[in-house]
């Protein structure tokens, strides 16, 4: 056996500071510097419509990455704001950004169901891999959309945990492990949920995009490893060690293959 240990879980992503922060943010890290991830920016980017001067929010911002780059290569001469619940994460892109010198990128606490600004103070919102995190989703698109101004564009992208896939010869045990995955975020479903809830709040020309990503071995044990080592899973399914020793084979042929598929979803806020 088995696992290499993990001091967090994915689920803690709903409360990074009561969890292993650093490893969130090497979780981060990692899942951001994969080009599975990379290759979807652009198309998230590119749904904003910014122009130089825009004043744009990254809601559940993590360590800023995004928010400093896009703002440096779009809005030179506008300001981002990225928010995150996590005063951890805040402090992590408050130093990345004094570390690029990124003065028009601001980072603050709050909580996505309860943004801390005005109506309309944005020309565009986004939020990467946020609501799966977070149990009040229709709350939290409701304040995306509060916070933009009309005509501005509101952007997400989110994780369906149904659509895992891992090629492994227990089927069934496969299915009960990636529903116990599923079921252990707050939005595991926030990936297919995600054009419904623009649109049951009147948002226009909704388009969605979807883009599967591709896990290499590392990042899939920082996704699952703590979630089948913990007693809970653990004690209801025995056999769990003889599956990922299959999975550790399988990776040391070269043959380990899992994905899941994300959700690009964008809305206009109408303007009355
Ligand atoms: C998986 S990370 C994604 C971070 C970043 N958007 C990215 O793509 O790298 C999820 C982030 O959402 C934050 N988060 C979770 N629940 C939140 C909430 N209710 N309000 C604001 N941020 C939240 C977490 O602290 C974490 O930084």
């Amino acid at each position: 056996m088995k696992f290499m240990h993990q001091p967090a879980k994915v689920r803690d992503f709903t409360e990074v500071d009561s969890s292993d922060a650093r490893f969130l943010i090497e979780f981060l890290d990692k899942a951001n510097s994969l080009s599975t991830f990379q290759s979807a920016k652009p198309a998230i980017t590119q749904r904003l419509n910014l122009n130089p001067g825009s004043n744009w929010i990254d809601v559940g911002c993590g360590t800023g990455d995004d928010t400093i780059s896009i703002s440096q290569s779009h809005t030179p001469n506008g300001s981002a704001v990225g928010v995150d619940i996590s005063h951890a994460m805040v402090r992590e892109a408050g130093e990345r950004a004094a570390r690029e010198s990124a003065a028009n990128v601001s980072f603050r606490q709050g909580d996505a169901t309860h943004l801390p600004f005005e109506t309309n103070a944005f020309d565009a919102c986004r939020a990467e891999r946020v609501l799966f995190h977070v149990a009040d989703r229709g709350k939290a698109v409701d304040e995306m959309i509060r916070v933009t101004r009309p005509g501005g564009a509101i952007v997400g992208m989110e994780v369906d945990g149904g659509s895992t896939i891992i090629d492994h010869p227990n089927h069934q045990l496969t299915q009960k492990i990636t529903d116990h995955m599923t079921e252990s975020v707050a939005g595991g479903w926030a990936g297919r949920e995600l054009p419904r809830l623009y649109r049951e709040r009147g948002l226009e020309d909704v388009t969605v995009t979807p883009h599967t990503v591709i896990l290499d071995f590392e990042w899939f044990n920082m996704v699952i490893g703590a979630e089948l080592e913990s007693s809970e899973f653990h004690s209801g399914v025995p056999e769990i060690a003889l599956w990922w020793d299959d999975l550790r084979a399988a990776e040391g042929r070269g043959l380990f293959f899992s994905t899941f598929t994300t959700f690009i979803v964008r809305g206009t806020k109408p303007v009355l």
